[in-house]
């Protein structure tokens, strides 16, 4: 039987089309090997956000070419978001590179079978990666352009998928175990199927009988709305986690990225969401050194964190993007700088994340349990903290009360009630 291996890099986004990948893969009879030596087909999923993603996927095309000198009938095979351009490079590196919304022709390019009908991807059933928590993709692809992104160009436009469909998938992983359901898109608050908008989606995967937790990502400030605050605040299994990307702190450079709110905006929706959820924990993405970002407005994001006390925040250096419009500017932040500019607010996140998790310290929290090191298992409460439990029974998969006794920045510990 022939093998094949899945490399995947990026975001959630990603890990779930990899995992259709793979489903399309086991219909044409191939199976999953972990040891790439022993691979007759090796897909790549590639993220194109950062340069430095790019830059992985050419030190695996040299990987791939001493592979071939002993495998000589290996194929490989680049999807995911792939830049046009950057096609043309990696056709030299694959033997395909194939755009992911094409993935069911894979059968076909490996001379398996013909297949009629290449249209819309995210209606193959994929083959989860884990048996406790699903990637729920409802929608692909984004309007916004935002000026420093890829994406836009990578998945082209929005394309939401069919309500039905995602609520039944969802209802088949509940029924078959599942505790946690991330509902994905690159805009999840633009989701719109006929009368069916995300808030409302998020009421009817809501309603659905079980034991489990709802997460949903990435959100755009500009579209988060008050329904949506009010379908989190009201359905009971919409977890209190929310990841709010404000990008920057300063009125000028949000204009510059494209964004389309304002600082006071922002702010406001994040005194609703704790309103009416005193219990969130809520994280940012965050870009330093955008082009012409000077020390004053990179201090009105430093500011921000301070205002808003985040719980978590992925800071990002900025990258610039060949085809994005932030290309045609400058790169003007130097390196040093940017770095600087990354640990001030590292700082604060550090200081703001513990005043958050101290809270917890002799509380119980319910626990999803996903990840084992040595003795110690590692997993999320519905805050999306990472909680460490010290156990010699398996608890992979589990959901279990915990109570809490040290707090850090980016860790709770806890012992199992
Ligand atoms: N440079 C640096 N960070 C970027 N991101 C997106 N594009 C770039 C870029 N060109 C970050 C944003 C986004 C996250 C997924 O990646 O913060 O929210
Ligand atoms: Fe990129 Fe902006 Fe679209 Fe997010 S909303 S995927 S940052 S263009």
């Amino acid at each position: 039987m022939k093998k094949y291996h899945v490399i995947v890099f990026g975001c959630q986004m990603n890990i779930s089309d990899a995992e259709r990948v793979a489903s399309v893969l086991e219909s044409a009879k191939y199976t999953k090997t972990d040891d790439i030596t022993k691979a007759d087909v090796i897909i790549v999923t590639m993220c194109s956000i950062r340069q430095s993603a790019v830059d992985r996927i050419h030190g695996l095309v040299e990987k791939f070419r001493k592979l071939k000198t002993t495998n000589h009938k290996l194929q490989t095979i680049l999807t995911g978001c792939v830049l046009k351009k950057d096609k043309k490079i990696f056709i030299e590196g694959f033997d395909i590179v194939l755009d992911i919304k094409d993935i069911k022709r894979i059968p076909e390019i490996l001379g398996i079978k013909k297949v009629k009908n290449a249209e819309n991807y995210l209606d193959v059933a994929p083959k989860y990666e884990n048996q406790f928590s699903a990637n729920v993709p409802i929608m692909t692809g984004c309007n916004n352009f935002c000026a420093y992104c890829v994406v836009p160009y990578t998945r082209e436009r929005e394309i939401s998928r069919p309500a039905k469909e995602t609520i039944s998938e969802v209802r088949n992983l509940i029924r078959n175990g599942y505790k946690e359901i991330w509902l994905l898109g690159q805009n999840v608050n633009s989701y719109k199927d006929c009368s069916t908008n995300f808030s409302k989606l998020l009421k009817k995967i809501n309603d659905i009988p079980g034991e489990f937790w709802v997460r949903f990502t990435s959100s755009h400030p500009k579209d988060f709305d008050d329904d949506v605050i009010n379908a989190m605040a009201e359905h009971g299994h919409i977890t209190p986690y929310l990841n709010l990307p404000v990008q920057s702190g300063d009125d000028k450079v949000l204009k510059s990225m494209n964004r389309h709110y304002t600082v006071a905006e922002y702010k406001n929706k994040i005194k609703k969401l704790r309103e009416k959820i005193p219990d969130i924990a809520i994280s940012t993405d965050i870009i330093v050194g955008f082009p012409d970002e000077t020390k004053k407005q990179f201090l009105n994001t430093a500011k921000l964190f301070r205002e808003v006390k985040y719980d978590m925040a992925y800071i990002n250096k900025y990258s610039a993007r060949a085809g994005t419009a932030a290309a045609k500017l400058k790169d003007n932040v130097s390196l040093t700088e940017k770095k600087n500019r990354e640990k001030i607010l590292t700082d604060i996140l550090k200081e703001t994340a513990l005043e958050h998790n101290k809270k917890f310290i002799g509380k119980e929290t319910l626990v999803l349990f996903n990840e084992h090191r040595k003795d110690s298992y590692f997993g999320k409460n519905e805050q999306y903290k990472t909680i460490k439990v010290v156990s010699q029974e398996n608890l992979l998969g589990k959901m279990l009360k915990v109570k809490i006794i040290e707090a850090r920045p980016f860790i709770l510990h806890g012992k199992i009630v």
